[in-house]
């Protein structure tokens, strides 16, 4: 059996035994959701949000793409955001990275990636740039990395507090508490950057 036919054997086991320990749970589910998180996170396969945190089903709105970037020239970040605030009316957004992300080391290389990925990744060189001085003080390669990954986190809540979906939100007086997160890989631990 190839993996994808074994996810959908377990998807089947899961279903049908959610379904005889909490009746009518698929049910419910289906009527719509109202999540207060909007989570996101790098497209990593080791850093799955709801298997981190225990989520349940329902509980995180979620955007990922490589290295957790929120970029203001991202429609497809922006309506996810959109929709979280003003539609789903989250109470936290929260930016989550995590250490061996291989966006973030593609940044940290003089070797430029294929296109596309090189393309989105100039997002974290230019935080590079702009944390150039601090990064050089640090003179082990791979905490020098970690550093890099926590910056990204912060400068991607700060993308979201400027943006237009945030300030609106405020200024209506809708509250929205903002958070940076960090997971890493080698302990299965989140840490609070922001
Ligand atoms: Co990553």
């Amino acid at each position: 059996m190839d993996t994808l036919e074994q996810l959908l054997e377990q998807n089947k086991t899961w279903a049908k035994s959610t379904n005889y320990e909490k009746p009518g749970y698929f049910k419910e589910l289906a009527k719509g959701q109202k999540p207060e998180i909007l989570w996101i996170g790098c497209a990593d396969s080791r850093v799955p949000p709801s298997v981190i945190t225990g989520a349940d089903p329902g509980m995180l709105f979620m955007h990922r793409n490589i290295a957790n970037l929120a970029v203001h020239t991202d429609a497809a970040f922006h309506a996810v955001l959109e929709y979280a605030v003003d539609v789903l009316k989250v109470k936290h957004v929260v930016v989550a990275g995590h250490y061996n992300c291989g966006g973030v080391h593609a940044a940290c290389s003089a070797e430029p990636a294929p296109d596309s990925i090189d393309h989105w990744i100039q997002h974290i060189r230019d935080i590079r740039r702009m944390y150039e001085k601090e990064l050089m003080e640090e003179k082990d390669p791979v905490k020098r990395e970690d550093r890099l990954v926590d910056l990204n986190v912060t400068e991607q809540v700060r993308n979201i507090k400027t943006s237009s979906t945030i300030k609106k939100a405020r200024k209506r007086g809708q509250q929205v508490a903002l958070h940076g997160l960090v997971y890493d890989t080698g302990t299965g631990l989140l840490k609070r950057v922001v």
